[in-house]
């Protein structure tokens, strides 16, 4: 007999190529630091966001996503498509965090959505900003079991993650960005994706479903 885990939540991490690092990098600067393409953050947290911004449409958010592409074909490969899939991009944004602004508990769970992204386009070193939350531990410490036991069921997950990195994620998973401790703004990336089945692809070959319509 053994524990067994079932259902794991899982995130994606990968560190985008350092050359395709500097092309963004290239393709940002100097716009980017730019406080006048942000605006007050629209949701209930005090960060500078382009998020539905007019600064936004400058952005080469189609040039970021040729950048990153590599990393999320890998992503992909890992997570094993059992059907043809297109991925579809939908709207990315930058966020700029000044010393003490933070991004609050939230989730990107809205329709045509179902992957999300964070890139750490400049963020300090060892600064844990991004968190998971996970709900369910409130299940485990009411009932006992998370202190008397030793379980992998924590309230925050933290990813180890530095500047070049991309985390990508359910969309429905709840997260938050910790409050900047530094003078040196940070910056992040986010972006939303949709996977759905290749419809050009399975009217290319029915699948025996289609073939008994
Ligand atoms: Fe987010």
């Amino acid at each position: 007999m053994t524990i067994e885990m079932f259902c794991p939540q899982w995130y994606y991490i990968e560190t985008v190529p350092v050359e395709y690092q500097q092309q963004i990098e290239k393709l940002f600067e100097p716009q980017i630091r730019d406080e006048s393409i942000y605006v007050d953050s629209p949701w209930d947290c005090n960060c500078l966001s382009t998020f539905q911004s007019q600064g936004n449409f400058d952005l080469p958010w189609n040039d970021w996503l040729e950048c990153i592409r590599s990393t999320l074909d890998k992503m992909i490969d890992e997570l094993k498509p059992q059907i043809d899939i297109e991925i579809k991009p939908q709207e990315a944004w930058a966020n700029l965090y000044n010393k003490g602004m933070h991004q609050e508990y939230h989730t990107h769970d809205v329709p045509f959505c179902n992957l999300s992204m964070c890139y750490l386009y400049d963020v300090p070193d060892g600064d844990p900003l991004f968190r998971f939350i996970y709900n369910d531990h409130d299940k485990y410490k009411k009932s006992g079991l998370s202190d008397a036991f030793k379980m992998p069921i924590q309230t925050r997950v933290i990813p180890k993650a530095s500047k070049g990195d991309l985390i990508v994620f359910p969309s429905h998973y709840p997260h938050m960005v910790a409050p900047n401790p530094v003078d040196t703004p940070r910056i992040t990336f986010s972006g939303n994706l949709y996977v759905m089945p290749n419809d050009k692809a399975s009217q290319e070959s029915p699948t025996p479903k289609d073939s008994m319509l």
